[in-house]
């Protein structure tokens, strides 16, 4: 009897797309050795084809498939971190397509935790080219039905592992240079980065442009469709009020439940710890943004160490701020 992996199998083998259930996102994954098959990734997402992609690997021994002059701490990070939400830029080797790499001389690389595909890896072989399997902007999957729903008949498998534990993307360190930098923050935290390393992190922050931005524009990322307004508690119950009294249809996410009645259309009661939050935040985006509210009102966690890999996605994913 032929299980879902094979089925997964077969069509990787032949240049098709499977989503993948990681721990972090659902990944929309392609053969990354076949650069007609990661063609279709790009295509899929609406995604430019400048932007490179992580490939996926089962474990550490195959580093060395993708990387050139590996550094000893790759190898120290991926010991303590992998399997796990981390991801390393390394230098690649010369044989990685340009369509996964951007026509750069880096490759990311990382080996997920989740079972079944950590599974489909190993028998893969090779390694999967896979981006977060959501349109190109929006907010990142982390059901198989999100998947679907997105994609339809596009993607022909989507190989469903239940919800993922850790909710938002991968940490990104970059190993190229002489002083690993930290790219973006995500499931390892920042400070157990540090603890191996023996050293700070550089954060290197992409630059983010203005702050206003107009909805369905390319510069939103982690977007829902519907205007998304972050700010301190006080400030958006009162905004809360104000627009629910002119008749708009208004959702109101805090962080903790409120003392208070709900002054918005609906309120929706956020978890307080940074791990459960980072786990229903992209879920809780999805299920808001069904065209039934007007604007959504998120409460602003605060800005700690702790917060910086959810704070991270809310300012991308923000149309802007209420102070
Ligand atoms: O948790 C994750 O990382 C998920 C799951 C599916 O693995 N993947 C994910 O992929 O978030 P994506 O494509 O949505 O984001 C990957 C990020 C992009 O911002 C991309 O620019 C960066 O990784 N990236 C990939 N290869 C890179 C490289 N060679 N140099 C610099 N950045 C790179
Ligand atoms: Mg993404």
């Amino acid at each position: 009897m032929s299980t879902l992996i094979d089925d997964a199998l077969v069509l990787l083998r032949a240049g098709a797309l499977v989503a993948i259930p990681t721990e972090t996102v659902y990944g929309l994954a392609a053969d990354a050795a076949n650069p007609q098959a990661v063609a279709r990734i790009f295509a899929a997402k609406g995604r430019p084809s400048d932007h490179p992609v992580i490939v996926h690997i089962a474990g550490a021994a195959q580093i060395d498939d993708w990387a050139r002059e590996v550094p000893e701490v790759a190898r120290k990070l991926a010991a303590a971190f992998w399997p796990g939400p981390l991801t390393l830029i390394l230098k690649r080797q010369p044989h990685v397509p340009d369509a996964v790499t951007g026509g750069q001389d880096t490759v990311g690389l990382r080996a997920p935790a989740h079972p079944l595909t950590h599974e489909l890896l190993e028998r893969f072989g090779g390694g999967l080219a896979a981006p977060s399997a959501n349109k190109f902007g929006h907010v990142s999957p982390t059901t198989a039905e999100h998947v679907s729903k997105e994609f339809g008949d596009a993607v022909p498998l989507v190989l469903d592992g239940g919800p993922c534990t850790v909710g938002v993307e991968s940490t990104i360190i970059s190993l190229v240079s002489n002083t690993p930098m930290l790219l973006r923050p995500g499931g390892v935290p920042r400070e157990a980065i540090e603890a191996v390393l023996g050293q700070t992190l550089e954060h290197h922050q992409k630059p983010q442009t203005a702050k206003i931005r107009v909805s369905g524009l390319l510069d939103s990322h982690y977007a829902p469709r519907t205007t998304l307004v972050t700010g301190s508690g006080e400030r958006l119950r009162e905004e809360a009020l104000r627009l629910h009294q002119n008749g708009e249809r208004v959702a109101l996410i805090t962080l903790g439940a409120m003392n208070e009645a709900c002054p918005a259309t609906h309120c929706e009661v956020m978890p307080v710890t940074p791990v459960d939050y980072a786990r229903t935040l992209y879920a809780t985006l999805r299920k808001l943004d069904n065209g039934e509210f007007n604007t959504l009102l998120l409460e602003s966690p605060p800005v700690t160490a702790e917060w910086l890999a959810v704070n991270d996605r809310l300012m991308r994913a923000a149309h802007w701020r209420l102070d």
